[in-house]
């Protein structure tokens, strides 16, 4: 099969999250198993162009209809880590992509527009005609639109799966889109059983669109399928995916185990394996020294991850002195998002603790040393309060290091309890929590910490279940592919 990926992000040239990981993995696995995998994304100032190779022009002045003229755009072509990418770069006014961010501005909506419709252009004009467009959240729900609606006489039925990572950004925006992509009529598409938001008059919804509009739409678990449909998690389109839920469904995404993996990490000291975990300590020494942090026998406690609410930053807040108060270390990795009011707290969190000896707080995601953080870290505390997915745990499972999670979304289907999950005990890997409360947590940290204390044993038989959980895409990677056999035969 020929899958072509439009998507706002790729690993580890152009990451803010997850999804990045997701796209870049998938297409691996999908290539792995003998399709042919192309992935179009904008072509941002802000990404790390050391990843990408063989960086070269691909196509020249592809006009894209935009409002009542067009854009010229080149497409660029390089590899990232091996994956065939096309880069986007239009050449206007609004320099969409030549921004730092790859997210987080005003008229994020057009930019992504714009992306959406110049994707389809580029497919036009240089005669791609995949099995499968698969398209990721919210940036790329007009693809699906603007193909039925406007490009189904020159692409032919094309078929598209549509994956959401992040139900609570949907690209609100209004009806200039319309007019800026050409679909024009707005009551057609501000109609509530096409693109018109449920909740807000006069207000299109660009991933509803995503949804009405494709073949077949999943989200990045099945726990938070059913969260979605039922419950606030689908943060308004519950309704929408209850009508579509024939075609809805979830699939756990996987790690790849190419990129994490501590057997063979370019990026720890000490490499190691579930049979020599007893190396793990070589990178911990390592952490400590990156970090200044006192050496002493204590265990060392982690969060990776976006500083924004979703994922419980209040109980971050906690862990870190419950932790420094049992008598452990920690370690905080933490992207700071657009100006929230989180970055500050953290940022005079960071200053008040600067001569802690036995904490560090990073402002900033960097992804080398997030090998490390995961390598040398006993825990890692992961509280969202919703988790489509929750990559980060699955990663650093790999590394022997045991998850404290709240019970929610795709970590209820990786994460078991070690004291109250009904699985067998080689398949407990961690320690989980139900509510969003400071004691909640406590319940699940102190068993944790207390069991590195005073059990050593029975910790390190905890971080070896934890490794030895298979969470590779090979499973996933099934799953799509009979996805996108399903929706090509239909
Ligand atoms: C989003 C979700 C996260 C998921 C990731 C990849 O960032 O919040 O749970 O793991 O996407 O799908």
């Amino acid at each position: 099969m020929f899958v072509v990926m439009v998507a706002p992000e790729c690993a580890p040239a152009a990451k803010a999250g997850g999804l990045g990981d997701v796209v870049f993995g998938l297409s691996r696995e999908l290539e792995i198993r003998g399709h042919a995998v192309e992935i179009i994304l904008p072509k941002y100032s802000g990404m790390r162009y050391e990843h990408v190779w063989d960086l070269q022009r691909s196509y020249e002045d592809l006009r894209v209809p935009w409002y009542g003229g067009a854009v010229s755009c080149t497409v660029w072509f390089g590899h990232v880590h091996g994956r065939k990418c096309f880069f986007i770069e239009p050449h206007s006014g609004d320099n969409f992509f030549g921004r730092e961010r790859l997210y987080g501005y005003d008229d994020d909506a057009m930019r992504f527009a714009f992306f959406c419709k110049a994707a389809l252009e580029f497919m036009l004009k240089t005669g791609k005609r995949p099995d499968v467009v698969h398209c990721h959240d919210w940036h790329t729900g007009l693809v699906p639109v603007l193909l039925y609606e406007q490009y189904s006489h020159e692409l032919g039925n094309q078929r598209v799966c549509y994956t959401i990572h992040n139900f609570r950004h949907q690209g609100l925006t209004g009806p200039e889109v319309l007019a800026a992509t050409q679909l024009g009529r707005p009551e057609h598409f501000l109609d509530p059983d096409r693109l018109g938001d449920d909740h807000h008059c006069h207000t299109l919804n660009l991933m509803k669109g995503g949804v009405v509009y494709s073949n077949f739409v999943t989200t990045v678990s099945d726990n938070h399928a059913d969260e979605a449909r039922h419950g606030d998690s689908g943060f308004g389109l519950g309704h929408t995916l209850w009508k579509h839920q024939g075609k809805f469904g979830g699939v756990l995404n996987g790690v790849d185990y190419g990129v994490w993996n501590p057997e063979t990490d370019p990026y720890i000291p000490a490499r190691y394996s579930a049979w020599d975990i007893e190396r793990k300590y070589e990178n911990k020494e390592a952490l400590r020294d990156r970090f200044l942090l006192r050496k002493t026998w204590s265990p060392l406690v982690a969060y990776v991850g976006r500083l924004d609410e979703q994922k419980g930053m209040h109980l971050v807040h906690h862990a870190l002195f419950r932790t420094l108060d049992a008598g452990g270390q920690f370690v905080l990795m933490g992207q700071e998002q657009k100006h929230n009011g989180i970055n500050g707290h953290f940022q005079h969190l960071k200053d008040h603790l600067n001569d802690n000896p036995d904490c560090h707080l990073e402002l900033t995601y960097q992804e080398e040393l997030a090998h490390l953080v995961f390598a040398g870290a006993d825990l890692l505390v992961v509280p969202s309060l919703f988790e489509p997915c929750g990559l980060v745990p699955m990663m650093a499972m790999r590394y022997g290091t045991v998850p404290v999670v709240r019970a929610t979304g795709g970590m209820r289907e990786t994460v078991f309890d070690r004291d109250h999950a009904p699985h067998e005990f080689e398949r407990r890997n961690g320690y989980t929590f139900h509510q969003t409360d400071n004691q909640a947590l406590d319940s699940a940290l102190q068993r944790a910490i207390g069991l590195w204390f005073d059990h050593p044993a029975d910790f390190r038989f905890l971080m070896t279940n934890a490794m030895r959980a298979d969470y590779s895409w090979a499973g996933p990677g099934h799953h799509y592919v009979n996805i996108y056999e399903h929706i090509r035969h239909k």
